[in-house]
């Protein structure tokens, strides 16, 4: 039987860590009961002790949402562990989520606590975490440019305590995904407990690898949960895209071989949600969910997808969302692409001879024109009826 990967979505955290992306108490309960339709298995709604707002957020989420788990970030302190679980309280099913620095650069310059303290202060918290929840996830922060010997002894101690998930982060995106995934590996098999705890990635996109390293985590590492968010929003250059990953592990079953247990269907909805909420523009060429992801604008690519989509689509427009796939009217599209366009439109033209007309006009307006619309070809058939 395949293993599960855990989808844990981190948009209302992580993702309103993006400047410009800051959300109300209202938006993000609207994204939250998307993301429940999307079943996603943990909600990361916020960070409890970082605002008030964020606080009442939290507790919103967590008295409306059934489904999935709702989880609150908080810093390896009791006050953080605390107003996390209070906002909690209402969650059905809860996870607090705390985290420290293990990096020498972290420790050192931003912390300024010997990694003595920083092992004793992550015991701590894991302690004070389980007295609220036995759902206790621990992150050292800065994970990927940690030592190995140091990363073992604060892990299998954390585990010792109760943590239930382990998530390796990649804090700056400074992972590389071979090198990435068997430092996880390197771990789970170094630390003798290992395999009490679930194990997860969070990677950020500074290099443009957040979505590579994660699934280097997960073949390589042997993760089975990985943090993501909707549009890959999150802090900086972002984080894992949510759509990325569950495409790619839904598309290529034959190579992963995990479950999943999102509603694909709802990807899309949720991507035009967060993207009119936080006025974050979806870039056109994103994969799946930019509004070219299923464009077919290549006479020759629009030719094969009219005789068999697999030719040049390897997942299906409709089963992220999207209404349909698109085949895009321009200069190089080919008589085929043209005249399945003037059956959908309801233009019967009477012989061979005057589509190949149209056709020719329709190529020298694509000629002068970007965009041909449906109207521009419909005035282009009654020119030629006209004529005629
Ligand atoms: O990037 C990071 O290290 C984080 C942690 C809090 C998990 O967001
Ligand atoms: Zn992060």
């Amino acid at each position: 039987m395949a293993d599960k990967l855990i989808i844990f979505d981190t948009t209302l955290r992580d993702g309103e860590q993006s400047p410009g992306a800051s959300m109300t108490k209202d938006e993000k309960l609207r994204i939250a009961k998307q993301l429940e339709r999307l079943k996603v298995d943990v909600i990361e709604a916020g960070f409890a002790a970082a605002s008030p707002g964020d606080f009442e957020s939290i507790k919103a989420i967590s008295a409306t949402i059934k489904d999935s788990i709702i989880c609150s970030l908080s810093r390896a302190n009791d006050r953080d562990i605390s107003r996390a679980a209070e906002a909690l309280a209402a969650a059905q099913r809860k996870r607090i989520h705390t985290f420290i620095a293990t990096s020498p650069l972290h420790m050192e310059k931003k912390l300024r606590m010997s990694p003595d303290q920083v092992l004793e202060q992550a015991i701590q918290a894991v302690r004070f975490a389980r007295n609220f929840t036995d759902d206790v996830e621990f992150s050292p922060e800065d994970g990927s440019r940690s030592e190995m010997d140091f990363l073992c002894r604060v892990i299998e101690a954390v585990i010792k305590e109760g943590a239930t998930t382990i998530n390796f982060a990649d804090t700056v995106g400074y992972g590389v995904p071979e090198l990435y995934g068997n430092m996880l590996k390197t771990l789970r098999e170094r630390i003798p407990n290992s395999d009490k705890a679930i194990w997860s990635v969070h990677c950020h996109n500074d290099l443009g690898m957040a979505v590579a390293n994660s699934l280097a985590g997960v073949m390589i590492g042997g993760a089975r949960q990985v943090e993501c968010t909707i549009n890959g929003l999150g802090e900086r250059a972002g984080n894992t895209a949510l759509e990325e990953i569950v495409m790619a592990v839904r598309t290529r079953k034959d190579y992963f071989n995990l479950d999943l247990g999102i509603d694909t269907t709802q990807i899309v909805p949720a991507s035009k949600l967060v993207s009119q909420i936080t006025g974050f523009a979806v870039q056109p060429n994103k994969a799946v969910v930019g509004a070219n992801a299923f464009a077919h604008a290549s006479g020759i690519h629009q030719d094969g997808i009219l005789k068999a989509r697999d030719t040049y689509e390897i997942m299906r427009a409709e089963d992220v969302g999207w209404s349909a796939n698109k085949i895009v009217l321009g200069k190089l599209s080919g008589r085929n692409a043209f005249k399945q366009r003037l059956e959908e439109l309801g233009i019967a033209l009477e012989s061979e001879a005057e589509v190949n007309a149209a056709f020719a006009r329709f190529k020298e307006l694509a000629d002068r024109k970007s965009d041909i619309f449906d109207e521009d070809i419909l005035a282009l058939v009654s020119d030629e009826e006209q004529a005629n």
